[in-house]
């Protein structure tokens, strides 16, 4: 499947952008662990509610976009020191924030003493790698094509079960399709499998188990069943 690529390629980059790490700090996690009380770091946030602080991704966006260099390839290390010393010591004029949202945020209060330098700069390196239009683009590419799909095959890739099921073809669990065709199978039928596991129904798993979703949610595990249930269809197939 397309999508499951794209989505494990994209977590990788989101996951380990670990191109340049100042003295082997870890900026993505220093940024989640010194940052996040305030500012939201999701690419792109998915909520605008109790903002306390800009998301860093508009940050990243507008001071790479507003510091002022004539040689562009100074930008990024410009940006980096205005990080460095922002953090410390915020004030009004430094801000690039409007004025409109400067009032609402109040300024930012000094992270001196929280975060040393060297953290600083394995942040800011990260905040300007990660936070960039094309990880923007593919971070939306993905998102749309979830949002795109029937709730119930996100929950599938969501969940794992596409480690185990596909729609049209056996590999360690039935075709998804096989299972919506099989005598006898239900919306509670499934609903009970999904919940409590299954074993020795299908001659074609060959023993292998279907694991209980115990943590999978009562609402969930009913989209899932209708889900597979709706793969049905007239196709010839191995297992009745
Ligand atoms: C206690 C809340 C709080 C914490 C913690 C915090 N910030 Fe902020 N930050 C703010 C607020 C509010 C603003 C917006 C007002 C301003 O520009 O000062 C802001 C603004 C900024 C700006 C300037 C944005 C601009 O457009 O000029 C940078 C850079 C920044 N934060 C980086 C960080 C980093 C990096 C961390 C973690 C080390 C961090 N902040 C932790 C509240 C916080
Ligand atoms: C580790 C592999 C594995 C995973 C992960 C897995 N399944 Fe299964 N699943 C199986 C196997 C194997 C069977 C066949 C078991 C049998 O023969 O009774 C099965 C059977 C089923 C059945 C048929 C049950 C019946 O009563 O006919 C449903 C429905 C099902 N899985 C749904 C799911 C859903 C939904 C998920 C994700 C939440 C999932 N599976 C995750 C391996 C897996």
């Amino acid at each position: 499947m397309k999508l499951l690529y794209l989505l494990a390629a994209t977590l990788l980059l989101v996951g380990c952008s670990s191109e340049k790490k100042a003295n082997n700090l870890d900026g993505e996690k220093l940024l989640a662990q010194k940052c996040t009380k305030c500012h939201n770091i999701d690419l792109p946030p998915k909520t605008f509610e109790d903002e306390k602080a800009p998301p860093m991704m508009a940050i990243a966006f507008h001071i790479r976009g507003f510091i002022k260099t004539g040689d562009d390839s100074q930008r990024i290390p410009k940006a980096i020191a205005f990080v460095k010393d922002y953090v410390i010591t915020p004030s009004a004029s430094k801000s690039f924030c409007d004025k409109e949202s400067l009032k609402s945020y109040g300024v930012m209060p000094s992270q001196k003493g929280k975060v040393s330098q060297d953290e600083l700069q394995a942040i800011a390196e990260y905040m300007f790698s990660h936070f960039t239009q094309k990880n923007l683009n593919e971070a939306q590419l993905v998102q749309n094509r979830l949002n795109a799909m029937p709730k119930g095959e996100r929950l599938a890739l969501q969940n794992n079960c596409l480690s185990c099921h596909k729609i049209d073809k056996h590999i360690v669990g039935p075709a998804f399709r096989d299972i919506a065709m099989k005598k006898g199978n239900s919306l509670e039928v499934l609903i009970h499998s999904i919940k409590n596991g299954s074993k020795k129904k299908y001659s074609s798993s060959k023993g292998a188990i279907m694991p209980a979703f115990k943590k999978l949610n009562d609402a969930d595990i009913k989209t899932l069943g209708e889900w597979i249930l709706s793969l049905q269809s007239k196709k010839s197939l191995h297992e009745r």
